[in-house]
């Protein structure tokens, strides 16, 4: 039987609730105090400041399901979008914060507990990936946790050394991946971090350096754990599917797609749907959050956002506004998690439908 979006972030947030967390709501998606952010590309964004030791949070364990946007700067997936089945401009990304609190062992054997005990996921599906130089983490896979020491694998800076931008609080990770692939007796080493089959689920970062604009490396003040679990990919995992498109997060998005547009999901192989349901979903959150389209910064970005999902529906021969008729779909899915989708939804569509036209008008004159 599948398992609800709605489900399944509920008992991560339960499971760490469990252990003693408060629940922390999103932050905006559109971080208007960061100048080194256009939008919140991580779930540790809004506890920069924890980190850093320049503010006291209220509880030193936080568990949440964060907005992220990631279309611009250090972190930029839009290529990959709909053509892939994993990717999104908009994700949400669930977390298990430590600041100056609990550790490494804790992080590694909770992620485990999670995964293996809560959701039952198949072990000899699982990897896990360290950074080259932490054999301290490896050390704790190995004494807390039953998977299998082959199954743990050391991988250089590029993958298992997080850092959020050019400067910030970063430090080495530990990521999680599940093998989506139709027969475990294939699995190798040599997929994971190379094939799509092999889909990091969850990243456990243990943040101890603040990286200055120079690129120096500078120890801080406490040790603390940031955790991001692709909420997406895991709805998708746990239903038993590859695609996150194939979850309650997009189905109806999807369909809607379809009946609008007369156009099934075997055009194109189903991209321009799937960019799409991915676009408005990104558009959405941003202008309830607050950002608007413009020529330049963030507003630009957004602009090519819509842009992009305009001309995808040119391929369904869209030819006139519909991306804001998907709006209250988007917000049926997704408002009982995050409510100012319902309560900005009138200003999201009027803006989507304004941008829309004039593109289109643009469009046509250029065609
Ligand atoms: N900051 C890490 C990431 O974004 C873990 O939350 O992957």
């Amino acid at each position: 039987m599948a398992i609800s979006s709605t489900d399944i972030r509920q008992q991560f947030i339960d499971f760490f609730q469990k252990k003693e967390h408060q629940f922390v709501r999103s932050s905006s998606v559109v971080p208007h105090e960061d100048p080194t952010l256009l939008f919140t590309n991580a779930g540790m964004n809004q506890f920069k400041p924890y980190f850093m030791g320049l503010q006291t949070p209220e509880s030193r364990r936080a568990v949440n399901s964060q907005k992220c946007i990631r279309v611009s700067g250090k972190h930029n997936d839009l290529e990959e979008v709909g053509v892939d089945d994993y990717h999104h401009t908009f994700f949400e990304m669930l977390g298990n914060w430590s600041f100056g609190d609990y550790y490494k062992k804790e992080a590694i054997s909770w992620a485990w507990e999670l995964l293996t005990e809560v959701w039952t996921l198949e072990k000899d599906r699982l990897w896990v990936s360290i950074f080259q130089d932490d054999d301290e983490s490896g050390d704790l896979w190995k004494e807390h946790t039953d998977i299998h020491p082959n199954r743990i694998l050391k991988f250089g800076h590029k993958d298992n050394f997080w850092e959020m931008g050019d400067t910030g609080p970063c430090g080495p990770c530990t990521e999680i991946h599940y093998y989506t692939g139709d027969d475990p007796d294939k699995q190798s080493a040599e997929g994971v971090n190379a094939l799509a089959e092999y889909r990091e689920i969850w990243n456990l970062v243990f943040i101890q350096y603040n990286r200055d604009g120079e690129g120096n490396l500078h120890e801080l003040p406490e040790k603390h754990v940031d955790t991001g679990a692709g909420f997406e990919r895991i709805v998708a995992i746990l239903n038993g599917k590859s695609s996150n498109y194939e979850t309650d997060l997009f189905i109806p998005i999807l369909d809607k797609i379809v009946e609008i547009s007369g156009k099934s999901l075997e055009i194109n192989d189903g991209i321009p749907h799937r960019v799409i349901a991915d676009h408005v979903r990104m558009l959405a959150f941003s202008l309830a959050d607050g950002a608007m389209p413009g020529n330049e910064g963030r507003g630009y970005v957004l602009r090519r956002v819509l842009r992009r999902a305009a001309r995808f529906g040119r391929m369904l021969e869209m030819k006139d506004p519909f991306i804001y008729k998907l709006v209250n779909t988007l917000s049926g899915v997704m408002c009982s998690a995050f409510p100012e989708l319902k309560e900005k939804q009138k200003h999201v569509k009027k803006v989507i439908k304004a941008e829309e036209s004039s593109f289109n008008e643009t469009l046509d004159r250029g065609l």
